[in-house]
């Protein structure tokens, strides 16, 4: 349960402090912090506070407010597999029987099914109950599977909320604001317009601490099997009929059922694993992956992934996705690319300023940002052309944008469940990523190696450059 740990100071407690101060949460919400550890209330208080303050910018941080919020926050020991404890939980809840109850499961997916199973035994499972499974659930498809099958027997599907933080991400929402709120880009959202799209989630972090978790899970099981395919349903899929969370679920599983299965084969071609060595990130020196705690000394687990994927629809037909993630890259960056053709014909000369592709980038992270890079005429010399960014200023409202978990937090408590997992999507995403799991632990071969403050091994840049593309870093105007 280190996991949860780190979530709930990093991730939960930040959130939910902030749409406190927004006046969001009612008076009587409480907010109960179930863990294995024997600690005090204030000790536990005490052990969130530097996490969750480093969180909270300092603008948005006051004393007296924390001191407000934090008097909602409890904190209890449960052990997981203890009846005994889910029973005077019962007992401690019994005066809030008809609250909308929200139990948050940030554990090792292999807890999800029997602490459901007890929260169904000791009835604290009500009408107005839900539960959020965070992933990734399970390891492949049948475990997945397993999971959900007995979580469905204690709370109906549309009362399971399976998080995928990115899905709450402002840009997120704003590509498909952009899609779907505007008329112009429609047209040009297809083969024959689009070159190709890339997809690019570049962290400078390790594993931070979550050695064991992440030996057991790697890449693929920890973000291309959710954050990543979730993007790229966001950017493929066909307009939904409305926002209704099905709707929206249905499209997005289309595109999933419509990617290009992989094969033993077209996983040597298309798929490339890679593993942190030791490097220099930001200036730092840091160890290899191999070498941080709770790593076996010759493990094969993949800290990198480059794919390259193909949607087979008449939207997509022939267009390449390529998907990149990796943990202690030379930047840390998430955006999403979309390359146009370039121009049929040449009229100006070449311009000195690189190639002339018109590009749309969508910035998730480090600030969020969509751009279109188009060519304009240079000052004063009548034929030479240089690129400009058309920027949709996205954060000059001077508004505080809503971080992922807490509009994820609140679709929960007002029950909206458009921006959550549905189970045959998942199953989906699963069974897309299982043959290449499959190929990598039949394969002798390691992951390749890559220095820490690299863009990950040359093999991911072999991939592209074949195709006579790149990586968007490597063109001119990257
Ligand atoms: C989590 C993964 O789901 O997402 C982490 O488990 C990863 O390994 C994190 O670091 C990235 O999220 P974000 O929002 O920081 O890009």
């Amino acid at each position: 349960q280190r996991q949860m740990c780190i979530r709930d100071r990093r991730k939960l407690i930040p959130a939910l402090y902030h749409r406190h101060c927004a006046g969001q949460l009612p008076e009587q919400a409480r907010i109960i912090t179930l863990g294995r550890r024997d600690l005090s209330r204030d000790d536990y208080l005490a052990s969130i506070f530097d996490k969750s303050h480093a969180q909270i910018s300092e603008k948005y941080f006051n004393a007296e407010q924390w001191q407000a919020f934090s008097g909602r926050i409890e904190y209890r020991k449960l052990d997981a597999n203890s009846d005994a404890d889910f029973d005077n939980l019962a007992e401690h809840l019994q005066d809030a029987q008809d609250r909308i109850r929200i139990f948050y499961l940030s554990t090792s997916p292999d807890l999800f099914a029997g602490i459901c199973q007890r929260l169904a035994r000791s009835d604290l499972v009500h009408e107005n109950s839900r539960v959020v499974l965070e992933k990734p659930l399970g390891r492949d498809l049948e475990s997945a599977d397993a999971i959900n099958a007995c979580v469905e027997s204690v709370f109906d599907e549309n009362r399971i909320y399976r998080i995928d933080h990115y899905l709450g991400k402002e840009a997120v929402q704003n590509l498909m604001a952009l899609r779907f709120g505007n008329s112009i880009f429609e047209p040009l959202w297809s083969h024959g317009k689009i070159r190709d799209v890339q997809i690019t989630l570049a962290e400078q972090l390790g594993v931070e601490g979550r050695g064991e978790f992440y030996d057991a899970t790697g890449t693929l099981r920890d973000m291309v099997q959710n954050h990543l395919m979730q993007l790229l349903c966001i950017v493929a899929m066909e307009p939904p009929i409305s926002m209704d969370a099905d709707n929206v679920r249905d499209e997005k599983l289309k595109v999933i059922r419509s990617l290009e299965p992989f094969t033993a084969e077209s996983v040597r071609a298309n798929a490339v694993r890679g593993q942190y060595q030791a490097g220099i990130v930001n200036d730092d020196k840091v160890p290899g992956y191999r070498d941080e705690p709770g790593i076996g000394a010759d493990s094969r687990t993949e800290t990198f992934i480059a794919l390259k994927a193909r949607i087979n629809n008449w939207r997509w037909s022939g267009v390449p996705f390529y998907l990149r993630t990796g943990k202690r890259m030379h930047e840390q960056v998430s955006e999403v690319v979309i390359n146009f053709f370039s121009l049929p014909h040449a009229i100006y000369p070449a311009s000195e300023h690189g190639d002339s592709v018109n590009r749309l980038y969508i910035r998730l992270q480090p600030q969020e940002s969509i751009e279109l890079h188009l060519m304009a005429k240079q000052a004063g010399d009548r034929n030479i052309l240089k690129p400009v960014k058309l920027d949709l200023d996205l954060t000059g409202s001077g508004e505080r944008h809503l971080d992922a978990y807490e509009r994820l937090l609140m679709d929960v408590v007002r029950g909206n469940q458009t921006l959550f997992v549905r189970r045959d999507e998942l199953n989906a995403a699963w069974q897309w990523v299982e043959p290449i799991m499959q190929a990598w632990d039949a394969s002798e071969k390691p992951p390749k190696f890559y220095p820490s403050g690299t863009p990950g091994p040359a093999a991911a840049r072999d991939l592209i450059v074949r195709d006579g593309r790149c990586w968007i870093e490597d063109t001119d105007q990257g």
